[in-house]
Order: structure tokens, then C-alpha cells, then sequence
């Protein structure tokens, strides 16, 4: 089929994802969604760049056409360096996961990732404003969902196998009260439980007393497979109200970098049953 040509331009805008590896992202798919449900003239690809050429594979897609582009693993950091502007979430996650190529040609980077989230807590009705929120792990994950749970209204717990990890994200964002906690001694459920380690991966559960969950709690895990998560089949277990999955997240962050580029709101929710289809 013909790509849409966008009248001002008489182009297709380019966005692109980077990262390394990069064959397994699912950005391509979601975007290609998008912009054919919103009419918006635009093409989106993968680009492999190389460890230690992430800059200059950036430079050379914005100099031919590329308007914006989402970055993931392992160049979240160094998209935060190379960028000449900053959103307020960006600087707290320390890291960029979007690109946005301003009219005078710098380069500002944005963090959609948590906002993804907070969007997909909202979107299965979990209340967040003025309720109790476990965020366990303080790796990049986790500091990225911090100022958009805040500003969401969150009363912020965070727990971490390393505490010291966990006490530097609870002074990242001045004047907010996060409360540092011990995963193991909590004695009081929390409303809604947020897993944002990576134990999973190497099939671990991260250190959590079990009356962290009572029947009300709602727990979501950042990672997302066919089958339930590790940590989401224990919530089970332990009578949680729902486990959620971080599908929706992974469409929510896709979503909110596509309003910055194109100023347009595409339907996540169906891009989402979509994706969840082709996992099973
Ligand atoms: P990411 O960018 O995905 O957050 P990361 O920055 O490497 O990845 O952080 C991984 C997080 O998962 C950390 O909070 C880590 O705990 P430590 O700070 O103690 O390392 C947590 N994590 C990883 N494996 C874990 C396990 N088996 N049990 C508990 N926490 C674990």
C-alpha cells in the first residue's frame, strides 16, 4: 500500500527506534498501527546501531528525514546526554526513550515511560491520587515511573533489594514524601504494588512480605510475557484483586511519544488487543 505524503512537506516524516539489540522490538509494529488508524504521513523502522556509534546513527537519521525516535536498551542514558533540551521527566528518569527534532534542528528528549504507565493504571480504573503505591526496584525502571506517580497523586513506598538504591530515587525529586521501606518487614497492604525488577529474568521473586497484599491490592508488573509474570502468579497466591501486566504499559509509553510527534491520540487500547493476540 502507499505511504500517506504529508502535504506541507510533500515527505513522509521518518521515525525510527534504536537500540541494540533491536530485532525483537515491537515499536515498529505499534507505530506502524498508529499512523495507519490516525492517517498520519509517516514511516517508523528499527535501526541497529552499534554499541559505540548510538550518536552518530541518531545524527545521520536526523539529518535524512528523521523527525523523532524512541531509543531503548542500552542507549536510554546516553539519548539523556546527547540531548540539547529536557522534559521535566526525562530529567528525573535520567534517561530518554523519546526524541522529538525541534523546528531550529536541537534535539530534545522526553521520558514516555512512566506516563505509559500511569496511563495504563488509569485506563483498568486503578485509582493512584491520595493512594498507598509500593514500587519495588530502583533501577532505571523504577526511576522513571517516579515524578509521573507523583504528580499522578501516589503516596509513595519504594523498596529495593539494594536500600541505598532506593534512598537516592526517594531524593530525586525535591519536596516530594517517598517513604523508604524494607520489602520484607512491610505489615500494612498497600493498594496498588508495582514490580518493576528485573528478578523475573532470572526466574526470582524480589523479597516481599506477603501482608503487602490483602484482597484490595492490585499489583502490576512492568514485564510482560504470553503466560502471567512470575511475580503477578505469586500476587495471585496471595489473593490480590487483579495482577496486571506491562503490555499496556509498553503501548501507553508508544502512544504518549506518538502525541509529541504528531499532536494526534491513537487508539491504545486496540493497538493493545492486537498485541495481546499475537503473544498468545
Ligand atoms: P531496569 O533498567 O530494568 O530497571 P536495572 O537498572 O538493572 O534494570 O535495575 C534492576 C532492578 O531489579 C534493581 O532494582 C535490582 O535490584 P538491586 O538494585 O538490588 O540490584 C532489581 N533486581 C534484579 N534482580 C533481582 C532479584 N533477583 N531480586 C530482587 N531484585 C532484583
Amino acid at each position: 500500500s502507499e505511504q500517506p505524503v504529508s502535504p506541507a512537506t510533500g515527505q513522509i516524516d521518518r521515525y525510527a527506534v534504536f537500540g541494540n539489540p533491536i530485532g525483537h522490538s515491537k515499536s515498529p509494529q505499534i507505530h506502524a498501527m498508529f499512523a495507519e488508524q490516525t492517517s498520519q504521513p509517516m514511516s517508523y523502522e528499527a535501526v541497529l546501531a552499534p554499541k559505540d556509534g548510538f550518536a552518530t546513527a541518531v545524527a545521520e537519521f536526523m539529518a535524512n528525514g528523521g523527525r523523532g525516535a524512541n531509543v531503548t536498551v542500552p542507549f536510554k542514558e546516553e539519548a539523556f546526554a546527547l540531548c540539547d533540551e529536557l522534559s521535566d521527566d526525562a530529567r528525573v528518569a535520567g534517561a530518554v526513550n523519546t526524541l522529538i527534532k525541534l523546528d531550529d534542528g536541537r534535539l530534545r528528549g522526553d521520558n514516555t515511560d512512566g506516563l505509559g504507565l500511569v496511563g495504563d493504571l488509569l485506563r483498568h480504573d486503578v485509582g493512584l491520587k491520595g493512594r498507598r503505591i509500593l514500587l519495588v526496584g530502583a533501577g532505571g525502571a523504577a526511576r522513571g515511573a517516579l515524578l509521573p506517580l507523583i504528580r499522578a497523586g501516589a503516596q509513595l513506598s519504594l523498596c529495593n533489594r539494594t536500600r541505598a538504591k532506593a534512598e537516592t530515587l526517594a531524593n530525586l525529586i525535591p519536596g516530594a514524601d517517598i517513604q523508604v521501606v524494607n520489602g520484607e518487614s512491610i505489615d500494612t497492604a498497600f493498594d496498588v504494588i508495582i514490580n518493576s525488577t528485573s528478578a523475573s529474568l532470572s526466574g526470582e521473586l524480589p523479597a516481599l512480605s506477603t501482608h503487602a497484599i490483602n484482597s484490595r491490592t492490585v499489583c502490576y508488573d512492568m514485564m510482560y510475557a504470553a503466560a502471567p509474570t512470575p511475580f503477578n502468579l505469586w500476587a495471585k497466591q496471595q489473593g490480590a484483586a487483579a495482577c496486571i501486566d506491562g503490555l499496556g504499559m509498553l503501548v501507553g509509553q508508544a502512544a504518549e511519544s506518538f502525541y509529541l510527534w504528531r499532536a494526534v491520540r491513537p487508539d491504545s487500547k486496540r493497538v493493545l488487543m492486537t498485541l495481546r493476540q499475537s503473544l498468545l
